[in-house]
């Protein structure tokens, strides 16, 4: 094992930062054997048998042309919980996990909230906020219907009854039913002209559709989903979005215009990230 971690640090050096080396190490052994990071220490001599040996030479292949982990583990970890991803479904960010953590904790104490999540993606909004808010009923739509198929066998490995459905946010028709007391949703929000500033690997392997938006309508996701908000969600529901930091103002103008109490929450890193809103 550890010839096979040396082979790692080798090839991916200079590539990517000593930690993130690191980190894929851990990760890849993890995959691998289960290992924890103590239980990876304790190890480091036992063999690891052909089979292993070529599927850590093949990742790590990948690793050197930029493929994200995840897809090429098929696994990620969000809010705690393990989630399957593929090529054609967004990765689940770390900033998406504090917009989850902020509606979990409002909301801990409401019983049986109505939500629904646009722009579902591998599911790990919907999923993570039925494991943690039990007794909610969550709806999730994607136009996507691998994002679907991939946030359904989510939902299903996490024990967690979630009705997910095909809708385009975009689209004229509404979802079926309404009443909700909670929107969610992380859209589309990176315009075309901040392209440019994006990792390769992000804008080689992630899928297109579930980043952009034309520079001339950066809110267009936000202002369907409130226009649908007008008959979906219950008086007094609240909205919750994570948005593209250069948009904060923007974002609670147009909140307000829908007639929301709005507020813009910074992340961990002192950056806009989130609106929030109550009819
Ligand atoms: C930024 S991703 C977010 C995915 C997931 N919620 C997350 O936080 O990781 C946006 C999602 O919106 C979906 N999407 C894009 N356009 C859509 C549309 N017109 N109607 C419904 N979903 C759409 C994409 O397929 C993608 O899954």
């Amino acid at each position: 094992m550890q010839r096979a971690i040396d082979h790692i640090k080798k090839t991916l050096e200079g590539l990517y930062p000593d930690g993130e080396i690191n980190a894929f190490s851990y990760l890849i052994i993890n995959h691998l054997r289960g290992y924890s990071k103590g239980e990876m220490i304790i190890n480091r001599d036992k063999l690891f048998s052909t089979d292993e040996q070529q599927r850590v030479y093949d990742i790590t292949q990948m690793l050197a042309r930029y493929e994200p982990i995840q897809y090429i583990l098929g696994e990620t970890i969000f809010y705690g919980l393990p989630f399957a991803v593929s090529i054609g479904v967004l990765i689940p960010r770390f900033e998406t996990e504090e917009l989850v953590d902020l509606i979990i904790s409002e909301n801990r104490n409401s019983a049986q909230l109505k939500i629904i999540d646009f722009g579902t993606g591998s599911g790990c909004i919907a999923v993570s906020l039925k494991k943690n808010l039990p007794d909610s009923q969550v709806w999730a739509c994607d136009l996507s219907e691998k994002a679907l198929g991939i946030a359904s066998k989510n939902a299903m490995s996490n024990n967690c009854d979630v009705h997910f459905f095909l809708y385009d946010i975009l689209g004229t028709d509404m979802p079926d039913p309404s009443g909700f007391d909670i929107l969610v949703s992380n859209p589309p929000y990176v315009t075309l002209k901040e392209k440019a500033l994006m990792p390769e690997n992000v804008l080689n392997h992630e899928p297109y559709e579930a980043l952009f938006v034309p520079d001339n309508d950066p809110l267009l996701f936000y202002r369907a989903i409130l226009e649908k908000s007008e008959t979906l969600l219950k008086a007094g529901g609240r909205v919750y979005f994570e948005i593209n930091e250069a948009y904060g103002q923007e974002m609670l103008a147009l909140m307000e215009s829908f007639g929301f109490d709005s507020l813009i929450i910074t992340d961990i890193n002192g950056k806009v990230r989130i609106a929030k809103g109550r009819k």
